[in-house]
């Protein structure tokens, strides 16, 4: 069976990938997932400063899946380039560094830590982390303002020739209008959805839940609203889209493609099963067997 897929120019050895922040670097997924069998681990977010996160409680498991708002709590790139990079160079995994930052020129700084012996095999823009607000703007995050989106792709785009990913918000109206916006400054993908604003409150305590009072869901809750949002994607634009949003099985990864996505990604359930990854690929290489698809 041939699972090798082509995202820009970079050539992957299956469609199957860990999303940002649900898989560290991949170093305590090592004894329970083979991981130069993962098609690309998308390392937790990194910015250029150290970030201490949002206020605690960060996370909260409601009944219909996980509420987050981190707040993209990371040592910075510095910390990054000597930890994490040496590890994840090591797994022979291909791997995606995903970077956030509030303005053109930190998105720009950081493609440039990421240049020479620090190249990784992509770089995934975080322009939609419910937890960190887009400020001086009418905009919550960057990827609700085409603008920003079109200024940051456009800014990052001459900086380096290396496949780039924008990640999105659903938290929009028409998310393939952001999608479009992307493509036409040059992104070389789209990635989606990142979680879905919400919160829990505590009617006893007569508070909410989350530190920061909101928060991004994800789990299989989300699930028909991402395969949607792909679908809408998909139909807009000509460059490959990877799909994400309560992935937990291997026919949901089949459920995705069917909807456009050309590979996709595994996120919270990799938070409740630590080798989830394993049964999903099993799972979906079953379903292509049995539908008889052998590339
Ligand atoms: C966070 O760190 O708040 C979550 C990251 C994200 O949703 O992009």
């Amino acid at each position: 069976m041939n699972l090798k897929i082509t995202i820009g120019k970079t050539i992957f050895n299956n469609p199957i990938w860990v999303a940002s922040g649900t898989f560290g670097w991949g170093e305590e997924f090592e004894d329970l997932v083979t991981l130069k069998d993962v098609g690309a681990i998308v390392a937790k977010t990194v910015t250029l400063k150290p970030r201490i996160g949002n206020p605690p409680p960060r996370v909260v498991e409601t009944a219909s899946g996980l509420l987050n708002s981190i707040g993209l709590e990371n040592a910075g790139i510095k910390d990054f380039k000597k930890n994490a990079f040496p590890f994840l160079k090591k797994t022979k995994t291909r791997f995606i560094v995903s970077i956030a930052g509030e303005s053109e020129e930190e998105f720009t700084d950081l493609v440039e830590e990421l240049k020479g012996q620090y190249e990784p095999d992509g770089i995934e823009l975080n322009l939609s982390c419910p937890n960190v607000l887009h400020k001086g703007t009418k905009y919550t995050l960057i990827a609700q303002d085409p603008a920003a989106v079109k200024k940051i792709v456009k800014a990052v785009r001459r900086k380096t020739n290396a496949l780039v990913i924008a990640k999105l918000t659903p938290n929009v109206t028409d998310v393939a209008e952001i999608a479009m916006a992307a493509e036409s400054e040059g992104i070389d993908a789209i990635s989606l959805v990142n979680t879905y604003s919400g919160m829990a409150v505590d009617a006893y305590e007569m508070k909410p839940l989350l530190g920061n009072i909101v928060g991004g869901l994800s789990g299989p809750a989300i699930k028909p609203l991402a395969l949607k949002a792909v679908r809408d994607v998909y139909k807009k634009v000509k460059i490959p889209v990877i799909g994400m949003g309560g992935i937990i099985s291997g026919v949901d990864v089949a459920e995705f493609m069917l909807c456009g996505a050309s590979a996709v990604q595994v996120g919270t359930a990799n938070l409740v099963n630590p080798s989830v990854y394993t049964k999903i690929s099993k799972e979906f290489k079953e379903y292509l067997k049995k539908k008889n698809i052998k590339e």
